[in-house]
């Protein structure tokens, strides 16, 4: 069983994913660090995140055993992954991992923007996973501020609504639902709540 997990930033996809890979004892890929980890590395040797051969070439060599989650998770991580995923070339480079992680034997669940729509469009399960901005900003500044790293809750809004744009708006594998996705909407839910409600709409499919 495929399970696909797409949504916006800080929708709260990442950690359903996660659950719903506990529950079923499937294999989760969050697809959002493989972009975030071109991001690092182009950063780190210098380029331009506009060069979309340059950040391809790391894509086509990027080791998946490699992703270091801790130092990927950042604010400025994030921003820097939406601007690389905009590269076809650095999506297509990409794509195979993904699609070999998403077909191994058992299934898996993986979370992203394009899951449902390129990556796996027969995934058995299909969520799309969304909440209003200002609930989604709200989240990520609490996260931030235990983490002592928050900036205000404006500039965290801010920062979301950017990539939201950017992400819907990329022509190439854009964010947005699947046809045949179920549109969960989180703003009034807690994470357990959300759970629930996945795990339902999961199990459906299973029968
Ligand atoms: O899910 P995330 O916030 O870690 O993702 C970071 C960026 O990577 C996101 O803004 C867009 C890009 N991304 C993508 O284009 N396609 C995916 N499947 C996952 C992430």
């Amino acid at each position: 069983m495929i399970i696909a997990i797409d949504g916006p930033a800080a929708s709260g996809k990442g950690t359903l994913a996660k659950r719903l890979a506990e529950h079923f004892a499937l294999p989760h890929l969050d697809t959002g660090l493989l972009y975030r980890a071109v991001g690092r590395v182009a950063l780190d040797r210098g380029l331009e995140l506009d060069d979309a051969d340059a950040t391809a070439e790391i894509a086509e060599l990027l080791d998946v055993a490699e992703l270091d989650e801790a130092r990927l998770r950042g604010r400025e991580m994030g921003e820097a992954a939406s601007i690389v995923a905009a590269h076809p070339k650095v999506r297509k480079a990409l794509l195979d991992l993904q699609r070999r992680f998403a077909h191994q034997r058992g299934g898996a669940v993986l979370d992203g923007r394009d899951i449902g729509t390129v990556i796996a469009p027969g995934a058995e399960v299909k969520i799309f996973v969304t909440a209003a901005p200002e609930i989604r900003a709200r989240r990520r500044h609490l996260e931030l501020e235990k983490r002592g790293d928050a900036p205000p809750y404006e500039e965290v809004l801010a920062d979301i609504r950017k990539r939201d744009a950017r992400d819907a708006g990329r022509t190439d594998a854009p964010l947005k639902p699947a046809p045949d996705a179920h549109v969960l909407d989180t703003t009034a839910l807690d994470v357990e709540s959300a759970f629930a409600a996945a795990l339902l709409l999961t199990n459906r499919h299973k029968d």
